[in-house]
This record gives structure tokens, C-alpha cells and sequence, in this order.
């Protein structure tokens, strides 16, 4: 366990964490930083977005609520909306039901703090088994307010899969059933209901989409308030 000299109140209990919001938010954000985008800003509420936006109108606003685009806002939390052509060399404000906070969340428990998805698993699997055994890993999922996620939970386990084929790591019970489910299935199962909630809405392409296993090679960091590509 570390005290982060920055900010002395709050003890950081993990080394990493990892946030895993499949559907969709992490892809999202991965897809457009992969697209040339700046930085993304990770917020939690609309208003606060909104104020961002007022006193940096040449940043594009994204996000939704219930699945949908905020009314006024440039765009939604489609991945298709965050193509090169949009968003290259753009800062994106974004917030979302639950994947935006949970990053948030995981900034104050951890000192370092990534994204994860299925478009970048490899990355993702690659850099954390760069760190040997005694580093304290958690692995956020966001779930859908304050449920678990039946994707979110496939890609935690795909993760820890990786990584304890290349090292020996202890893991929490909910580590092994993570590890346990993907073992299991093998390969992306979007049938749980936030999958099948953006069915009904009529973002198929999107459930298609974020299933692409390593569709992209890179890092997403949070830091100092932005999400940034690293790799
Ligand atoms: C979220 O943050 O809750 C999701 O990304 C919702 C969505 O599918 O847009």
C-alpha cells in the first residue's frame, strides 16, 4: 500500500486499476483516442459537462443517458460517432451512466488507472504482465448502475486469463470467477441485458462492434483529469 504525496488525505490502495465498461463506454473512448483524439475528459454529471463545453466550445461534447445522446450534446456513446474524421486532434468531454464514474471512482483508489475493452484486450494483457506478482492490480467493472455486467465480467476475465498464463498471480474470488466464465465461453457473449437493452434501441452494429477482439493496439491512461493514449 502507497500514500500518493499529491493527494495525502486519500490512501491508494491499489498499485493499477483496470475499468472495464464493454458496453460501451471504455470502447468508446479507446475507439476515439485510436480515431486521434486528443484526450478524453471523463465527467459524471450533465451539467458539469455542459460547463466544460461553454468555456471550451472547440471541444466536442458526447454522452448518454438511458443509452441515448443528450439533447444538445455533439454526440452520443456510439463508437461509430467517434470516427477519425470527427474527432482528430479534438478534445472530447464525456460522460456516461456508469463508465465515466467508475473511472473517476478508480482514480481515487489506485495510482495508476487504465481502460480496458475487448478492442485493446492484448495491450492491456500485455503491459499488466510487465508488473511482476506483488503488484496490487484491481479490475473495475462498471456494471450497470450498480449491477453487475455479464459483458463487463467477460473482459475482466479474459484479462486475468492472459495474465496468469504468462505469471502466477494471487487472485480475489471474484478474480477466479471472472477467470472462471471466460474459461468457460471463449469468446465475447453479448446476451445480458444492457446488450440487449442497445439492441432494442437499434445499436446492433455497436454490440458487433465492441466484440472485435484487438481491433486496436493501445493503452488508454487516466490522469491529472484526462484519459490519454499510451501505447
Ligand atoms: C455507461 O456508461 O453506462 C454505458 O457506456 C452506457 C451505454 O451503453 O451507452
Amino acid at each position: 500500500r502507497k500514500i500518493d504525496s499529491e493527494v495525502p488525505d486519500v490512501i491508494k490502495y491499489f498499485d493499477i486499476s483496470v475499468v472495464i465498461d464493454v458496453l460501451r463506454a471504455t470502447s468508446t473512448i479507446i475507439t476515439a483516442l485510436s480515431n486521434g483524439a486528443t484526450c478524453v475528459i471523463p465527467v459524471s454529471d450533465i451539467a458539469q459537462a455542459l460547463s466544460l463545453k461553454y468555456y471550451n466550445p472547440g471541444y466536442l461534447l458526447g454522452g448518454e443517458r438511458g443509452g441515448q445522446k443528450i439533447e444538445g450534446f455533439d454526440l452520443g456513446n456510439s463508437p461509430f460517432e467517434y470516427d477519425e474524421k470527427t474527432v482528430k486532434e479534438k478534445t472530447v468531454i464525456l460522460t456516461t451512466t456508469n463508465g465515466t464514474s467508475s473511472i473517476l471512482s478508480a482514480s481515487r483508489i489506485a495510482q495508476k488507472v487504465l481502460l480496458a475493452s475487448f478492442l485493446n484486450l492484448s495491450s492491456v494483457v500485455n503491459m499488466l504482465s510487465g508488473y511482476d506478482a506483488y503488484t496490487n492490480i484491481a479490475i473495475i467493472c462498471a456494471g450497470n448502475n450498480g449491477e453487475a455486467s455479464y459483458e463487463d465480467i467477460q473482459v475482466a476475465g479474459a484479462i486475468i486469463f492472459g495474465i496468469v498464463r504468462k505469471r502466477s498471480h494471487r487472485l480475489s474470488d471474484s478474480s477466479i470467477i471472472a477467470l472462471k466464465l471466460w474459461e468457460s465461453l471463449k469468446r465475447p457473449d453479448f446476451s445480458g441485458e444492457h446488450a440487449h437493452r442497445l439492441r432494442e434501441l437499434g445499436f446492433e452494429k455497436d454490440l458487433e462492434f465492441c466484440q472485435m477482439i484487438d481491433h486496436f493496439r493501445l493503452i488508454a491512461k487516466f490522469e491529472n483529469g484526462k484519459i490519454v493514449k499510451i501505447g
